[in-house]
């Protein structure tokens, strides 16, 4: 096993082909995928193909990729990733997430993610973290915004359409000046834009 990260109460470990079972059983929950394709479950070749996608980036790109999250006793949570789309800047990083509904609504989204900004940032290169998700998926903005991400747009995707769609996407980033400052707020020392007279970011707001 190839673990990347620990947190209080997950393992995220790199994928394995045989690893397939686990997240075709993910992606067979319709709740799960609801807002990934109106419910519609994958199928076993497409998880197989990103399995195959995901050794890749393990090659290519060892600090980024897809991870499953295990609890410590070894029980299949779902699966995070930190990725840089195709083609996209790897100084800016998205950040996602997937859940078996077993396991929602115990902050546990929150508390992977958190440990990925962790290591995004620890990269010096790196600029700014962002996440999409379905404007209508409340759960998932919800954890972009408790850990500290800002909206930045609402765009329309060119993808088919499914329930909810019509409400468009949603992205949030995290900036490194941003963490940092939240970094300096919460450690008590006077944010440097503070300091500077600067002004201060608005507050995490789910309207466009
Ligand atoms: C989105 C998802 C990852 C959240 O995982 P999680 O571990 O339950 O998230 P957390 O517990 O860290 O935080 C969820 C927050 O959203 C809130 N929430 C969840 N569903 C909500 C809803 N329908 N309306 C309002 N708030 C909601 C929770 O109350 C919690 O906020 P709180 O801590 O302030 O109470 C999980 O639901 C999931 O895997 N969904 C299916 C896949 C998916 O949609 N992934 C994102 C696609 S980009």
């Amino acid at each position: 096993m190839q673990v990347f990260l620990t947190t209080d109460r997950m393992v995220l470990r790199r994928i394995t082909p045989d690893d397939a079972p686990l997240l075709l059983g993910l992606d067979s929950d319709p709740e799960v995928m609801r807002y990934l394709t109106g419910g519609r479950p994958s199928a076993p070749a497409d998880i197989d193909g990103n399995i195959r996608r995901y050794q890749g980036w393990y090659r290519a790109y060892p600090e980024r990729g897809y991870w499953i999250a295990q609890d410590t006793g070894g029980a299949f949570l779902g699966w995070f990733h930190l990725r840089h789309p195709h083609g996209g800047d790897p100084a800016e990083p998205e950040l996602g997430y997937r859940l078996a509904r077993a396991h929602w609504g115990r902050g546990l989204a929150t508390e992977g993610s958190f440990a990925l900004l962790g290591t995004a940032f620890a990269d010096p290169s790196v600029r700014r973290v962002f996440a999409r998700t379905m404007a209508v998926n409340t759960g998932s903005r919800r954890v972009m915004e408790k850990l500290g991400m800002r909206l930045v747009r609402t765009f329309a995707l060119d993808a088919p359409p499914i329930p909810g769609a019509e409400h468009g996407e949603v992205e949030y980033a995290l900036t490194r000046t941003d963490r940092e400052r939240a970094e300096a707020e919460r450690h008590g020392r006077r944010p440097r834009d503070a300091a500077r007279g600067g002004p201060r970011p608005p507050a995490p707001s789910r309207e466009a």
